[in-house]
């Protein structure tokens, strides 16, 4: 049975850089408060005209150069995304027509913070029954379009950046590396917790004029309660992993969480007692790109020689439904 490695990495994001500073000029906050609560000094955010299927786009042919693979070998793409372009079709279709792969199955993943690991979890299925052998999988949001930048939204406008990351998944005979074993989790118990009410076929018409007066269709959430659940389930899921392939947390070479909140990044590490040196974060000049911020961390801390071959990886993530999952990787 073939194994599905990881065999490229790239990430696109917007060249408009958003301070702290540039949203103390639209809401009441302040650089100290974010720098604080959340760690993120500064985002990213798309320019008019910019769409996800085009930074997927970006990340894919970074991640097919880097895997020295041509794009016409590509037989599949995944895409994670709680933001896209469209209602409908999903955004993958649009990437697919972007990379000119006609034909080829285009599939969305809605499971927002951890769409990247449920969309690697399906990767590594359709790669070891022999259904695909090379897979685009890319997470991409973009998230400043739909939030309600004034005091009203602060909570969550400072929080959410825009970007897109990718990764070649391909099959691999070599036993020494590729996807060890991934685990999903989701809780529909807390699905209003943080989410976004409408547009939505559940209300009649989608959206009303009371819907945009009232702000029904910007995202919300009850901060406290997601940190508390992101802190429990995150380090859960990193020892059901492990148990689950016999290995130890001092295997582990690197550990990237979801960077929602470099407080939960830095609680999720304490509670593992893994070293600072083992946990990658970017969150600070990108804010939660949501289902992009594990393929964009992935793929910089591979720019930055973090991970060896043979080396032991890590992924975790938690966000809205609740989803949370992990996923180990021979690297
Ligand atoms: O991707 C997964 C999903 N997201 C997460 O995992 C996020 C999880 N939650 C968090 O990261 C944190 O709860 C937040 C960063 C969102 C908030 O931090 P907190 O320490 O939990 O603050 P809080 O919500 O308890 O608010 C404290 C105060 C409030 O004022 P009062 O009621 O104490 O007067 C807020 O109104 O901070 C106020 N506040 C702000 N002040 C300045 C909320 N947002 C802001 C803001 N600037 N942007």
């Amino acid at each position: 049975m073939p194994r599905a490695a990881i065999l490229g990495t790239g990430f696109d994001v917007p060249d408009r850089v958003v301070s702290n500073d540039d949203l103390t000029a639209v809401m009441d906050t302040s650089d100290a408060w974010i720098r604080e609560r959340t760690g993120i000094e500064e985002r990213r955010w798309v320019r008019e005209g910019t769409t996800g299927a085009q930074m997927a786009h970006r990340a894919c042919l970074a991640a097919l150069e880097e895997a020295d693979i041509p794009a016409s070998d590509v037989d599949a793409i995944i895409l994670a995304t709680l933001s896209p372009d469209h209602a409908f079709p999903g955004t993958g279709v649009f990437l697919q027509r972007e990379l000119g792969l006609t034909g080829i199955p285009a599939l969305d993943v809605r499971a927002q913070c951890t769409g990247f690991v449920y969309g690697l979890s399906v990767a590594d299925a359709w790669i070891r029954m022999g259904q695909y052998r090379t897979i685009l999988l890319v997470g991409v949001e973009i998230q400043s379009t739909g939030l309600d930048v004034s005091t009203a939204g602060r909570d969550m406008a400072v929080l959410f950046g825009d970007g897109a990351g990718a990764v070649v998944v391909g099959a691999t005979d070599d036993d020494g590396r590729g996807v060890l074993v991934t685990r999903l989790h989701s809780d529909g118990r807390h699905a209003e917790t943080l989410w976004c009410d409408a547009a939505s076929s559940a209300r009649h018409p989608r959206v009303s004029s009371e819907d945009l007066a009232s702000g029904r269709h910007y995202p919300s959430m009850d901060g406290r309660e997601v940190f508390k659940h992101a802190a429990t389930r995150m380090p859960e899921a990193v020892e059901e992993a492990l148990a689950a392939s016999g290995l130890e947390i001092g295997d582990v070479d690197l550990l990237i969480p979801h960077q929602a909140n470099l407080r939960i990044s830095e609680m999720v590490r304490r509670r593992l007692q893994l070293p600072e040196e083992r946990v990658y974060n970017n969150i600070q000049r990108y804010g939660n790109t949501t289902a992009a911020t594990i393929p964009i961390a992935l793929a910089e801390a591979v720019r930055e020689g973090r991970l060896q071959r043979g080396d032991l990886l890590c992924l975790v993530a938690f966000g809205s439904g609740f989803t949370w999952g992990s996923a180990l990787i021979r690297w």
